[in-house]
């Protein structure tokens, strides 16, 4: 992983949108931690720059969906434009920024002897709001300017895996956002399969 590279790569995709606050956005992300934040904890890309390298697969995978479905289902393509998925995939996890902090744990290596493994922990304390939700209010706070597909996709990136089944509510309301939005099954499908497929450890397949 060339962290670097990747967020170049990452800040030029951003740029070429021309969207209205994007700069606005790498800035406060940059103050934030986002470039040098880990993916996960204990999981996917659980490495500095890990959430860099997630977001830019998520886009990889969501623009690669996206054409080859407009072959099997004609008019994806044009409803989920070239800007709209850089600004859903790019960004649907910048509430990731801040809630991973270095830390030294004891574990067991291979010849079942303990010793420290530098990691990181998890805390929701700065912002605790839901996980897409916030990823839209911190893009929203930077002055991001996001269609309602763009924001919808990025709230409820995480699918069913985020509802609290006892609110039929949320249940409708999700339900809404996905049959009125290509963009957010798009989103969906990217972020899952960037995490299953392309980023799955050793460590994780261990833990199977
Ligand atoms: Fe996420
Ligand atoms: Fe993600």
């Amino acid at each position: 992983m060339n962290t670097k590279d990747n967020k170049d790569t990452f800040i030029e995709l951003l740029q070429s949108t021309g969207r209205e606050g994007v700069n606005y956005v790498i800035e406060d992300l940059a103050k934030l931690g986002f470039f040098d934040a880990p993916a996960s904890a204990g999981h996917h890309l659980n490495t500095a720059g890990g959430l860099v390298q997630h977001s830019l697969n998520v886009y990889k995978c969501a623009m690669m969906l996206r054409d080859q479905m407009d072959i099997l289902s004609p008019g994806i393509k044009s409803e989920c434009p070239d800007d709209s998925v850089i600004i859903a995939s790019l960004l649907h996890d910048v509430c990731k920024s801040d809630i991973y902090k270095r830390t030294t744990r004891q574990r067991k290596n291979a010849l079942g002897t303990w010793e420290p493994s530098e990691g990181y922990k998890c805390s929701y304390k700065d912002f605790p709001i839901g996980h897409g939700e916030k990823s839209v209010i911190m893009l929203l706070c930077s002055g991001l300017d996001m269609t309602d597909a763009e924001m919808i996709a990025i709230r409820w990136h995480m699918g069913a895996w985020e509802i609290p089944f006892q609110s039929i509510e949320t249940q409708k309301n999700q339900d809404a956002a996905y049959e009125q939005y290509s963009l957010c099954t798009l989103i969906h499908a990217a972020d899952l399969l960037a995490a299953r497929l392309m980023e799955k450890s050793a460590n994780d397949a261990e833990d199977f």
